[in-house]
């Protein structure tokens, strides 16, 4: 592209968006996302994590203004919930869900079962079957009982399938207990709280034909034998640079729903590789359309409740190089922002 060109075509983004961000902000009369969406009856989240709440409390702002739901990012997982055996930590996992209850934002529990963020006690653990099935009975129903009426909906188990979609990923669940355990741990979820809704999370389904047929196959059947699965959180850490199918990915949510299944986006962000390689205003407007295709096609989907950004402003977030998620270091709105607004403000 000749450089005449490349600078109109930033101009022009440029222009559109400030155009549009007015626009926008005119149509939501000054209100923020959180609530808009919430006159919408819609969950907008994001992952907040007590580790990064900041003095001046920027941080913790931007997350309750802006945003109906939280997902604790770290404190509710193994290694911190149950850092040794039979000793169970709740200091940081009760602070973050005090300040989401002192917000009045639902909570995202995140997350009972997952290969990652083990302690090295079940990691490295030489367990016989029976004693597994007891050590994640044990971790699942305490975590959950101790947030009983205050955590509305948890992942159960993340991650539980294989990078691509062969078969089930390796982990100690399945290398000692077999396929089994996850239908077990969402009896046991579901046993010490009947109320919550219990989500099978994962990655790439949006993307990959392999691995959302699995899931699909996975969770028909554990419908099929009575499983109390009740919602599906598609994770969506998403490249900017390498578009989402849409088209693949709405009907990803149709046929999810159809199971009868509520359907989530539960970790959505939106880095780009190459984050120097094109002008600023450029990759901003690319995110922002990214965003934008991503929570209309759940706008779209009547099972599609809730859209979680994992992080906060792109300082804090976990791929924080990336520039991932809808505001920036110092907490300013970015297109992307006013993308997701106008995309949830105009949706029915
Ligand atoms: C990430 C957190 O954002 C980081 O702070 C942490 O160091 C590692 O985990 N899929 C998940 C999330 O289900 O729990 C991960 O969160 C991101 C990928």
């Amino acid at each position: 592209m000749s450089r005449f060109l490349s600078t109109l075509l930033v101009l022009g983004l440029i222009l559109s968006f400030s155009a549009s961000q007015l626009c926008s902000n005119a149509l939501a009369k000054g209100r923020t996302l959180r609530q808009v969406a919430t006159s919408k009856h819609f969950l907008i989240g994001s992952a907040g994590s007590i580790w990064k709440f900041t003095p001046d409390g920027s941080y913790q702002n931007t997350l309750s203004t802006q945003f109906n739901m939280l997902t604790p990012e770290n404190e509710l997982k193994w290694f911190a919930t149950e850092p040794q055996q039979g000793k169970f930590d709740f200091y940081w996992g009760d602070k973050i869900v005090a300040f989401a209850q002192q917000n009045n934002m639902r909570i995202h529990g995140h997350t009972l079962v997952w290969f990652d963020s083990l302690p090295a006690w079940v990691k490295n653990g030489t367990f016989t079957r029976d004693e597994l099935i007891a050590v994640m009975k044990n971790h699942i129903q305490t975590v959950v009982s101790h947030y009983k009426g205050k955590i509305q909906e948890w992942d159960v188990v993340n991650e539980a399938i294989e990078h691509h979609g062969n078969g089930l990923r390796d982990n100690i669940f399945l290398r000692v207990i077999g396929p089994e355990y996850i239908a077990m741990a969402f009896q046991f979820a579901h046993e010490a709280d009947p109320d919550a809704v219990l989500f099978y999370n994962d990655f790439g389904t949006e993307n990959w034909p392999i691995k959302s047929d699995f899931q699909y196959n996975l969770l028909k059947g554990l419908l099929k034998q009575g499983v109390p699965v009740n919602a599906v959180g598609l994770q969506m850490h998403e490249y900017s640079d390498n578009p989402i199918p849409v088209d693949r990915y709405r009907k990803e949510l149709q046929r999810l729903g159809s199971l009868g299944l509520r359907v989530g986006v539960t970790e959505f962000d939106a880095s780009s590789k190459e984050p120097q390689k094109n002008p600023l205003a450029m990759r901003l407007g690319v995110q922002a359309q990214t965003y934008a295709n991503a929570v209309s096609a759940c706008r779209a989907v009547s099972a599609c409740k809730s859209f979680t950004i994992w992080g906060v402003n792109d300082k804090t977030t976990h791929q924080s190089d990336l520039a991932p998620v809808i505001f920036d270091a110092n907490n300013q709105p970015k297109p992307a922002y006013t993308s997701v607004l106008r995309t949830v403000l105009r949706s029915k």
